[in-house]
């Protein structure tokens, strides 16, 4: 393994590892913190060793001791972003090959940016309190004092107590539960994770939660207001896992259920290990719960399975995830739905060029993170912009089944490892050891050290997108004379993914007149659309021609739903409606306190509202 350094994170990274974690958490509703108490197994990698730095966040320490015997602590000055280093003294020395267990007792803020606590109003059954956790990329350490970083794997154990009404869940197996002996209020569940895993995939859901079998190996889980339906809409799950499976090799994590959280949860999915968390908002939403759900399992390989080693080659994770949740669009679909997804793909790639800016070191495939938050420096270059280098190297390599091999075998070789972009770009060679000529024709420099669009644009087969486009330029080209020709029949052509391609078409072009925009809604009646793909982009369409009625409808949207994806974009974009901008701070500031903390935190700063 290369020497290891990540810039997010401020524990010890050479001299010690963390194998293994034993948590128990005390769930309080009433203060919104956790009491917690964790022990470290940490491998010992260097000689004379007598202390270590562990990453924490806004926590309050109250003890550490290490193999049994208390010692002394101290926190380091707080980073804005990293948090401050617990450096804790041992009164021993340990030599390498030895194991320390660091035991810590301790307790989260309520303003944990891991968390966010919803009160019942906040739930769809109005009755229980409810608590998520969100740690990717780096907010494990304001849960857990850790080794909080990709390139540390370990396993674990906890228990939870909660109050005996409620149900907790985590990123594990499930290992029974009992009355709490301490409290007959409360109740124990208790959890396994026998596979080692980043600290960034530790996950954790409390609240008044159901569950139904969806197949052999998965369960949904979710308050019991949403249970059935997520039930019968995410029936394709096994299949998916299936199809997976015998693309990238045997699904180890066992069991794999979903948890739909409540509609402020901040991503489209996270794939915490055992237990994918989703959002509310796919629900509505026909085909594009299939991508979510597809790429989710994906991260099962890689991501849980093949981790990067920082932040700063994300695109491991996330390009390759993307590549396989196509190839799975593509066994179970058609071909021609992957190109078309990959068409997609590329557009979403100029969008995020176009936001940061083409000279922008963040469009970079692999960035420099030093003194850089990783949630404002989250985009979709990492998926899309590593899509394109796949796929790429796919046409260049022999094909589809030709490059799925090459994936899969990346994968069985790096499992259970945290892998750099310079060691995948060397297996890539040695596994075409036969076409190294003309992997040497690639501009590696191009495609991971430059910002802006890649060096080449892959070609995709336009059979399903050709329909979009046309579309969209009759919208973009029409006079207003030509408005009596669109009608209803021009959208009952398209299927769902082509229609929301259709919308993120047209928001890619200037703004319609209003006029245009005003006929759209009488002809295609968008503004009734559930898809929430399709409405938050036609919300943003009618802000941009500056449809006044639409700007409630946008901060609406913006604020039932926490969706980062979503509602960052709604406010700017009503923000940006000069008229608005006002009443699109309001809005904020009047929801802030119901948002989920990093959510609020990005449009506080996209909103240019500080403090
Ligand atoms: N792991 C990500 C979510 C994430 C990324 C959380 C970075 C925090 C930091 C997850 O797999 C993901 O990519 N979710 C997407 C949906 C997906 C279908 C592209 C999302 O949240 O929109
Ligand atoms: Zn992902």
């Amino acid at each position: 393994m290369a020497p290891v350094s990540d810039p997010s994170s401020f524990s010890s990274l050479s001299k010690c590892a963390t194998k293994h974690l034993n948590l128990i958490y005390h769930v309080d509703f009433d203060r919104h913190v956790l009491k917690g108490k964790v022990a470290l197994t940490v491998e010992v990698l260097e000689d004379k060793f007598a202390s270590l730095t562990l990453d924490s966040k806004d926590l309050k320490i109250f003890k550490v001791s290490a193999n049994g015997q208390v010692v002394q602590f101290a926190l380091g000055t707080k980073h804005k972003f990293k948090g401050s280093p617990l450096e804790i003294t041992l009164p021993f020395e340990l030599s390498r090959g030895q194991h320390v267990i660091v035991e810590i007792e301790y307790e989260t803020s309520p303003s944990a940016t891991a968390l966010q606590w919803l009160t019942p109003k906040q739930t769809a059954g109005k009755k229980h309190p409810y608590l998520f956790s969100q740690c990717q990329a780096i907010h494990c350490r304001t849960m857990v004092p850790c080794q909080d970083t990709p390139s540390v794997k370990h396993t674990y154990y906890a228990q939870v107590s909660v109050p005996r009404e409620l149900v907790a869940l985590m990123s594990a197996l499930h290992d029974g539960q009992e009355p709490d002996p301490s409290d007959s209020n409360r109740v124990i569940y208790r959890f396994r994770q026998p596979v080692p895993m980043p600290s960034y995939l530790i996950a954790i859901v409390v609240g008044a939660l159901e569950s139904r079998e969806i197949g052999p190996r998965s369960r949904v889980w979710s308050e019991k207001e949403y249970v059935d339906e997520a039930a019968f809409e995410f029936s394709e799950t096994e299949t998916m896992l299936k199809t997976a499976e015998s693309l990238a090799g045997p699904y180890v994590w066992g069991q794999y259920d979903l948890l739909v959280l409540p509609p402020s949860f901040p991503c489209g999915g996270m794939e915490n290990p055992c237990l994918t968390f989703v959002t509310p908002t796919v629900l509505a939403g026909d085909r594009s719960l299939a991508g979510v759900i597809a790429h989710e399992i994906s991260h099962s390989w890689t991501g849980n399975l093949v981790t990067n080693r920082t932040w700063e080659h994300s695109w491991l994770n996330e390009g390759h995830t993307v590549y396989i949740e196509r190839m799975i669009a593509r066994c179970m679909e058609s071909e021609q739905l992957r190109q078309f997804e990959g068409i997609g793909g590329w557009k979403e790639l100029q969008e995020s060029v176009k936001e940061f800016g083409p000279n922008n070191v963040l469009t970079n495939l692999v960035t420099n993170l030093h003194e850089v938050d990783t949630d404002e420096a989250f985009s979709f270059v990492p998926y899309e912009k590593g899509f394109a280098l796949l796929y790429h190297l796919e046409e260049l390599m022999g094909g589809p089944e030709v490059f799925m091999g090459f994936v899969k075998s990346y994968i069985q070789l790096f499992a259970y490892g945290s892998v750099t972009t310079e060691e995948w770009k060397n297996y890539l060679f040695t596994y075409f050891k036969d076409k190294v000529d003309i992997l040497n024709k690639v501009d590696w420099n191009g495609w991971m050290h430059t910002p802006g669009m890649p060096p080449v644009k892959p070609q995709y087969d336009t059979t399903m997108a050709d329909a979009c486009t046309a579309l969209c330029q009759r919208w973009v080209k029409a006079k207003e004379e030509d408005l009596a020709s669109f009608t209803e029949a021009d959208v009952k052509k398209l299927n769902s993914p082509q229609l929301i391609e259709f919308v993120a078409l047209l928001l890619q072009e200037e703004p319609l007149p209003l006029s245009h925009v005003k006929k759209m809604q009488e002809v295609y009646q968008l503004n009734s659309v559930k898809n929430t793909e399709v409405r938050f982009r036609w919300l943003r369409i009618c802000v941009r021609a500056h449809w006044e009625e639409a700007v409630p409808l946008a901060l609406k949207m913006a604020t039932e739903q926490g969706r980062m994806k979503f509602t960052r974009p709604l406010f700017r974009e009503v923000y940006n409606f000069s008229k608005y901008s006002d009443e699109a701070v309001k809005t904020f500031k009047e929801h802030r306190a119901a948002l989920h903390p990093v959510t609020a935190m990005l449009v506080a700063k996209d909103l240019k509202i500080d403090g």
